[in-house]
């Protein structure tokens, strides 16, 4: 193939979409190992013969091809593409608006940061940052004060939890210099956590469990417009240590279900504590949705497994726990069942169905019951995001965040109140918190759009079709009941047809041109065999793989992800039937496969394995990374990306985290040009331990603390 740049003929688009050798790809041995309990080892759960996505597109190359971009970098490729997204349309349309002093963040003009492994925050020149708060930080009068060496679990009901994820900020509704940030604390990480020999099996396993849970603290601003500071804990009456005592009501459907009921809660009505809480959302009515995510690797046993539960249609779901990755293991680093019986799989058998879903926070109200949420299925929730329609009725979407599973949303029953926000009728606002409970869920199938089949320049797209599942009182999968397609929903939607999905990660819609945005961070999957007990594997897992990642390459598998962008029909969320394109596909800029939305590649900084998605005042797309290092070296990051006008796809990178660190959080405060972003698992780099670190960010102590931030503009 010549890179002749005239008369170019088209070429078949090169997507990455077959992997090579290495199965975690992009993560350090220690993120899989803590964070997802090495889900990437095991063969996929999904062993359903429904379509893939990467097949889908697959089958678009063979219709649609590449022109060479002749105006572009030397041998770089680019697609040109229709629509609305197109550079010939974009021209017509405004360019981004000249960066203005003072000017909110959707508008100002940085010069990316470069990549880099420092152990930092590296921000875009011109900007700022300040660390808000860390773990093992007080949150609750009464706090200790954070000694790694002398920890209790009394201790940790009352400081902020470990490994900071979703960031949600409201403002306060009576003081404007104030709001209330809730954050996620995903998991914890053993080994590098703690001196070792400091603390035995047990106390690991208690720490561990209280680690985990959600804060909500109070923040006030700082002297510097944009930053934000904790408010000292003597000073305020919100904060909220959401933690492994915490009671959760269950709502919906499947509530009370024999499903749901265990020895401590017979009625199956309640549940203690929330955990592997990953990406979340906040609602038009001033609530957090937190999602559980990896939950599946909290439960082992030493006895035997139980076979699954019998259905009402007299089905036995020989895969009940399976298909969610639940199983005996030996490589469990955390042992939880040995400490409670509720995470003991002989002892307690529906206690993991209890947990995969959706929880919805009122962070303005600190003696207030948090609830799961049955109606929005139970999976592998990456977190959950709702959108207003425009005939009221909510729409909420959420990713299964597993190689092969899929993308859901559900269509409320009722309508939103728009008097029941914070701060309005606090009546209409408590109504509009029952709004997930009723409604219709669906699954959804994507096809490759036949039309123009010959056209060089027609961009990967085709069609969404939302496969119902049920609605609150009726089940649409043969064979089972509404609660059963609610506990077992990725067994229900493995029987209608919908798409497998690359990892799901955050599913949002764009508050400015009402799409919906799509992570699909990669899927870096083949197997090989497992390693050893040695110094590249201090936590000594059986299930700890061997192979370091590779050089990146221009054709490294589908490790770097994409971006997908939908369009419901008639700009209807509740809709059955919307569009699809894909707007990004990650990697290094110059090589082939890649594409940003038909941007010059020269001007585009690299990007893989998207993650948490944000929006700004303006709708620009801002995106953190969780694997940048392991593909393409440099540190994990966020980037603004217009989607629309002349800079649509232009990728910038605003700031990178520390080393070992994925970028969680993001939040655009635009008005107030504060960025909110947590560098969640600093140091969780294969080899470090807490002795050996690598990473002492935010430089407090010898060893790296998670730790949430706040950019701004220099002053
Ligand atoms: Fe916790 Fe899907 O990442
Ligand atoms: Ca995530
Ligand atoms: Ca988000
Ligand atoms: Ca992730």
């Amino acid at each position: 193939m010549t890179t002749t740049p005239t008369n170019p003929a088209p070429q078949p688009k090169l997507l990455p979409l077959v992997q090579d050798g290495n199965r975690h790809g992009s993560r350090s041995y220690l993120t899989c190992l803590f964070k997802c309990g090495n889900a990437c080892d095991h063969p996929i759960p999904n062993t359903s013969d429904n379509p893939e996505f990467k097949d889908v597109i697959a089958s678009a190359i063979g219709r649609r091809a590449v022109v060479r971009g002749a105006a572009i970098g030397a041998g770089a490729l680019v697609v040109s593409v229709g629509g609305a997204g197109s550079l010939a349309a974009a021209a017509v349309e405004a360019a981004a608006p000249a960066a203005a002093k003072g000017g909110p963040l959707a508008s100002s003009k940085f010069s990316p940061v470069a990549p880099n492994r420092r152990d930092a925050v590296v921000l875009a020149d011109g900007f700022d940052h300040n660390v808000i708060i860390s773990a093992g930080d007080a949150v609750l009068a009464g706090a200790p004060a954070f000694d790694i060496n002398n920890l209790t679990v009394d201790g940790l009901k009352r400081v902020f939890g470990w490994n900071n994820d979703y960031v949600g900020v409201f403002p306060h509704p009576k003081n404007k210099a104030r709001a209330l940030m809730t954050v996620n604390h995903e998991y914890d990480d053993t080994a590098v956590m703690y001196p070792a020999g400091r603390y035995t099996q047990a106390q690991l396993a208690e720490f561990g469990i209280y680690w985990h849970g959600m804060s909500v603290v109070e923040i006030e601003r700082g002297r510097v417009p944009g930053s934000w500071y904790q408010v000292p804990v003597g000073k305020t009456t919100y904060n909220r240590r959401i933690n492994a005592d915490t009671t959760f009501k269950l709502t919906g459907p499947a509530a009370g279900h024999a499903l749901v009921q265990t020895t401590a809660d017979p009625t199956g009505a309640s549940v203690k504590g929330t955990f592997n809480n990953c990406a979340g959302g906040m609602t038009p009515w001033g609530t957090i949705l937190s999602g559980e995510e990896n939950f599946n690797q909290y439960f082992n046993t030493d006895g035997d497994v139980p076979a699954g539960p019998q259905l009402a249609s007299g089905q036995t779901l020989t895969n009940a726990y399976t298909r969610y990755g639940i199983a005996k293991s030996a490589g469990d680093p955390r042992k939880w069942h040995t400490v409670d019986d509720r995470f003991d799989l002989a002892a307690e058998p529906n206690e993991p169905h209890r947990f995969g879903w959706i929880v919805e926070l009122d962070p303005f109200a600190k003696s207030s019951t948090p609830v799961k949420h049955t109606m929005l299925g139970r999976f592998k929730h990456e977190g959950a995001n709702v959108v207003v329609a425009k005939n009221g009725n909510v729409v909420a979407y959420s990713g299964d965040d597993e190689r092969g599973d899929y993308i859901y949303k559900l269509v409320s029953a009722g309508k939103f109140d728009p008097k029941g926000v914070v701060g309005g009728n606090e009546k209409a606002r408590k109504k509009n918190m029952t709004l997930l409970d009723k409604g219709t869920l669906y699954v959804a199938k994507l096809t490759g759009n036949d039309a123009d089949q010959s056209a060089p320049t027609a961009p990967y797209d085709g069609s969404v079709e939302w496969i119902p599942l049920c609605s609150d009182t009726t089940s649409f999968v043969e064979g089972m009941t509404v609660a059963e397609v609610l506990v077992f929903t990725r067994q229900a939607a493995d029987l209608v047809g919908p798409t497998k999905m690359d990892r799901p990660e955050d599913v949002e819609v764009n508050p400015v041109n009402k799409k919906l945005y799509v992570a699909l961070t990669n899927n870096s999957n083949r197997g090989t065999a497992a390693l050893p007990v040695n110094e590249a594997n201090p936590v000594g897992s059986s299930m700890v793989r061997t192979s370091p990642v590779s050089a990146p390459t221009s054709a490294s598998g589908n490790r770097n992800g994409y971006v997908l962008e939908i369009t419901p029909a008639g700009g209807d969320h509740t809709k059955p039937t919307a569009t699809w394109d894909l707007m990004l596909v990650c990697g290094i800029p110059d090589a082939p496969e890649t594409y940003f939305a038909g941007f010059d590649k020269t001007k585009v900084s690299a990007i893989s394995c998207p993650d948490n998605l944000a929006f700004d005042s303006q709708g620009n797309l801002w995106i953190s990374t969780d694997g940048m290092p392991g593909t393409l070296g440099g540190n994990d990051a966020l980037y603004r990306v217009p989607v629309s006008g002349a800079s649509r796809g232009q990728v910038q990178a605003f700031l990178t985290v520390p080393k070992g660190a994925e970028c969680c959080g993001p939040l655009v405060y635009d008005k107030d040009q504060s960025v909110f972003f947590a560098p969640q698992h600093p140091g969780e780099v294969s080899g470090a331990t807490f002795e050996a670190p690598a990473s002492t960010w935010p430089h407090t102590h010898d060893f790296p603390i998670p730790s949430v931030c706040v950019a701004y503009r220099q002053r």
